[in-house]
């Protein structure tokens, strides 16, 4: 098995150590949120309304649109063995997949990582890995504000500490914490005082659900399976699914599915929602699906109602958790928590989140939005030369591609990665996924 996980993970990454791994078997993935963002279709519309004499100019503009979205991101050029993913993963949905697992291993692969936090254990898929792949580490630091979660990462690490027999093993520190990330600052403190103030080497944020809670129908993240309202990544938050259908005002009701799921039949469904609440109210994913289901235009058959689902699902699970607000003000401080030199990593699964991320990125920067296709913007240029940093050794690593330079860090990933085809075949949950990549000075 061991062999088996090199092979997969190790194809293109020849700086990984000769590494132990350990039967993957618990991992599982997640994030099923497919969110679109509807700015290139308005600006099509627009563009077939300026040009309604002219047909061919739209296609042509069309085109241009198609072409433009596809440059705003890099399709990872990693490779994926497929015999050894179906060996380590098989067809089992339960099990937990971590996405872009040898795109996150590239990451840290030049590092000397004596430090590493995973913001988002999960099942500690990503965490392992990096682990095994960095025996010089002395202190790991793990949070999730999932219990269920945070056991089952703990007996994994623990695992890995116990059967890997790397000679610093011993002297690898693991501490985890059912926390929240945002408050990583205070919980660097608790850890050890020196940490926060030199630094973490390494920082990962794989946002979104594991499988683990999407699968487990008790806590209401699926829309394919019946069970409570509830979407609370930490069960003892108060706020439920349920509260905000059932006793939020219309209107608030409205702006959470028109803003957080990007929902355009939003009005009609707030009106349907706060109708149900005559009735009793909206008590299980059921009920929610069957009136989705009942509000979605029969002509777009199944495939209309569970994407209309899957978004109001989408905009629940952010208002319950405060996902976006709670992600903006934590990568900042994430940021703020790396050493000199350090990675902060972050995979997202949908728009909004990218959104956030990329612009946390830019304002950490301090620059506004940068396009175009340079390897280098010119601001960058100028203070590569004045302060005479070396862009060369990043543009060694051959997963970097275009970057933004600034005086406190530079931005590794101008476009986020996405998976390579054969991931999404392999892991169709993985089809959404967008890694950023911002290394302080
Ligand atoms: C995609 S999973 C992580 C999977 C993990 N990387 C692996 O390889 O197994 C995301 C995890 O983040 C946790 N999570 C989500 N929001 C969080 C937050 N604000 N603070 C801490 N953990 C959070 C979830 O409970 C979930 O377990």
């Amino acid at each position: 098995m061991a062999k088996v996980i090199r092979n997969l993970l190790s194809r293109s990454s020849s700086a990984l150590p000769p590494l132990k791994f350990p039967d993957l078997r618990f991992h599982v993935n997640c994030s099923f949120s497919t969110s679109a963002s509807k700015t290139p279709k308005n600006k099509v519309k627009k563009l077939k309304k300026s040009n309604n004499n002219n047909n061919s100019s739209v296609i042509i503009n069309q085109s241009k649109l198609k072409l433009s979205q596809v440059k705003r991101r890099t399709r990872s050029e990693k490779e994926l063995d497929e015999e050894t993913f179906m060996k380590m993963y098989g067809n089992d949905n339960s099990v937990h997949v971590p996405v872009l697992l040898g795109e996150i291993l590239d990451v840290f692969t030049s590092l000397t990582l004596r430090s590493f936090l995973d913001c988002t254990l999960g099942a500690a898929g990503h965490s392992s890995a990096i682990i095994r792949a960095h025996p010089e580490m002395q202190v790991y630091v793990g949070l999730d504000v999932d219990p269920i979660a945070h056991q089952l990462a703990q007996s994994q690490l623990r695992s890995v500490i116990d059967r890997d027999s790397f000679d610093t093993a011993a002297a690898l520190k693991v501490h985890t914490f059912l926390k929240n990330f945002k408050d990583v600052k205070s919980v660097l403190g608790e850890v050890e005082d020196e940490l926060l103030a030199s630094g973490v080497n390494g920082i990962l944020m794989d946002l979104g659900m594991s499988s683990m809670q999407v699968n487990d129908a008790e806590r209401g993240f699926s829309v394919l399976k019946n069970g409570p309202l509830d979407m609370r990544m930490n069960p003892k938050a108060t706020l439920k699914a349920e509260d905000i259908l059932n006793s939020w005002p219309a209107d608030e009701v409205g702006r959470v599915l028109r803003d957080y799921g990007e929902e355009s039949n939003w009005y009609s469904l707030q009106n349907r929602i706060v109708k149900a609440r005559l009735h009793g109210g909206l008590h299980s994913t059921n009920e929610l699906v069957d009136l989705i289901q009942n509000s979605t235009s029969r002509t777009k058959g199944r495939q209309g109602w569970i994407k209309t689902a899957t978004r109001v699902f989408q905009a629940l699970r952010i208002a319950v958790n405060d996902e976006l607000k709670t992600l903006e003000d934590s990568i900042r401080a994430c940021f703020e928590s790396l050493s000199s030199g350090g990675r902060l990593a972050v995979i997202s699964f949908h728009s909004l989140e990218d959104r956030i991320v990329k612009q946390a990125f830019l304002n950490i920067m301090n620059c506004s939005e940068v396009d175009g296709g340079g390897v280098e913007d010119e601001e960058g240029k100028r203070l590569r030369e004045l302060r005479k940093i070396n862009l060369d050794t990043v543009k060694e690593e051959a997963w970097i591609k275009q970057v933004i330079q600034r005086i406190n860090g530079t931005i590794l990933t101008k476009r986020p990665i996405t998976p390579s085809e054969k991931e999404e075949t392999l892991n169709p949950r993985s089809r959404s996924a967008k890694l950023r990549v911002i290394q302080k000075a």
